[in-house]
């Protein structure tokens, strides 16, 4: 792989890594596009794309099946991948990494293969209020078919979880299932899952971490957690789109039925009956996204080369110039909590416009930023609004994105306000 333009120091050197992103060359009116959408999706550096690419043009042949040398390079890519995705969340063992399409597939796999077996009336599932639609839609499903209940733990005005509602919780019934993302994607609060982790497990339940926001900005280790299953995407950490993990505990993973079914998970099929492989195999049913698990091992070099730690920094210090920015304007009114418990992620509203309106305006100028409910619906009622605009930072962003996001706000107040 090239060496990342990058420094492994404290600074990030964001200049010199932008020209790793061939985003940035094309110019918009002039101007490269101030990318303030990355916890939507980041961008992708060469040293992603061009691993994708020798691997399809040198190692490409189905993986697991074939004797030939091609096919070896290719199941070489693909476990060598789980090897560098179990380091990067410092497994204990890479029979523990299932690869999936998406955090939204590897958060449906517990929920259906734990939950369908495990929950039942009488218990209770805890999720938060400032979940992602991927944790909290699979865990309501589930615990409506399996007739468990399904309780949030509440945030303050801050949007910060409230943990003294723990206690009302655990007298609702056998609390089975925690669930909380580790950092919000619309608020960016930073959750305190180890010590939600250390309840679970107090209660005799499973702590379930949604890591798809932390693990782009901020290193994520999964036995430091004391999580049971903790899943990430691709897509947000410079890699390829169709492709996930699924860290689990081994002991929980084996004892799991299986989610879908066919191809590798299947160790012997017979008219009646059908065994399954060991992990992880058990839980990779077809064809793999395993050109994809390659690119996603990249970009996990690529951020391991830079330093999750210099990311977060250079992170925080933009998210409390924004912060710092955007509190003074008067008809801005940022949500979430204060910039030094949040990742590089700020929501807000400007008064009186809607965010569809707000985005597209900043379009214009050149700005991506999101808008709408990002997946968290009952987080945005309540907030008491129905979608926020919103902007997120990654290793990429500068200052100067900032301050066209601040001009561009004042245009769209100038013409819409
Ligand atoms: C906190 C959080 N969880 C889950 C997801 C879903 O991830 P994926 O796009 O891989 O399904 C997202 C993506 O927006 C997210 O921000």
């Amino acid at each position: 792989m090239d060496r990342v333009s990058a420094t492994t120091s404290h600074v990030l050197d964001t200049h010199r890594l932008r020209a790793d992103f061939p985003v940035f060359e094309e110019l918009f009116d002039g101007k490269p596009v101030a990318y303030l959408d990355s916890a939507s999706s980041s961008q992708k550096p060469r040293q992603v794309l061009d691993r994708m690419r020798a691997f399809y043009e040198h190692e490409y042949a189905n993986v697991h099946r074939g004797v030939y040398r091609l096919a070896e390079r290719a199941t070489e890519g693909f476990e060598g991948a789980r090897r560098t995705t179990a380091a990067f969340l410092n497994a204990p063992s890479e029979k523990e990494v299932v690869f999936t399409r998406s955090a939204t597939e590897a958060l449906n796999l517990v929920a259906y293969a734990w939950g369908l077996d495990n929950l039942g009336p009488g218990d209770v599932v805890v999720i938060t209020e400032l979940e992602h639609h991927a944790s909290f839609v699979p865990w309501q499903y589930i615990a409506h078919r399996t007739g468990a209940s399904f309780r949030h733990i509440p945030i303050d005005d801050r949007g910060e979880l409230q943990l003294d509602a723990l206690d009302g919780l655990a007298r609702e019934g056998d609390v089975k299932v925690v669930a909380s993302n580790l950092v919000s994607n619309t608020l960016g609060t930073i959750n305190p899952v180890e010590r939600l982790a250390e309840w679970a497990h107090g209660q005799g339940a499973i702590m379930v971490v949604d890591a798809a926001q932390a693990a782009p900005h901020r290193s994520v280790d999964v036995q430091a957690l004391g999580a049971d299953f903790v899943a990430i995407t691709g897509h947000k950490l410079c890699g390829p789109t169709g492709i996930g993990a699924l860290w689990g505990r081994k002991e929980i993973l084996e004892a799991m039925s299986p989610f879908n079914l066919g191809g590798e998970m299947i160790r012997s099929v017979g008219l009646q009956k059908t065994t399954f492989n060991e992990l992880p195999h058990k839980f990779e049913a077809g064809t793999p996204a395993f050109a994809e698990a390659v690119g996603l091992a990249a970009a996990m070099d690529y951020l391991g080369e830079i330093g999750l730690e210099a990311i977060e920094r250079h992170e925080h210090a933009l998210v409390e110039q924004a912060m710092g920015a955007l509190e003074e304007i008067p008809w801005i009114r940022v949500f979430g909590p204060p910039a030094d418990r949040r990742a590089g992620i700020v929501s807000f509203e400007v008064e009186g416009i809607h965010p569809h309106d707000v985005a597209q305006i900043l379009d214009w100028e050149g700005v991506a930023v999101r808008a709408g409910h990002h997946c968290t619906q009952p987080l945005m009622t309540r907030l008491g609004v129905a979608a926020t605009t919103r902007a997120s930072f990654y290793l990429y962003s500068v200052p100067e994105d900032l301050e066209r996001l601040v001009a561009g706000l004042y245009k769209v107040k100038a013409s819409l306000g």
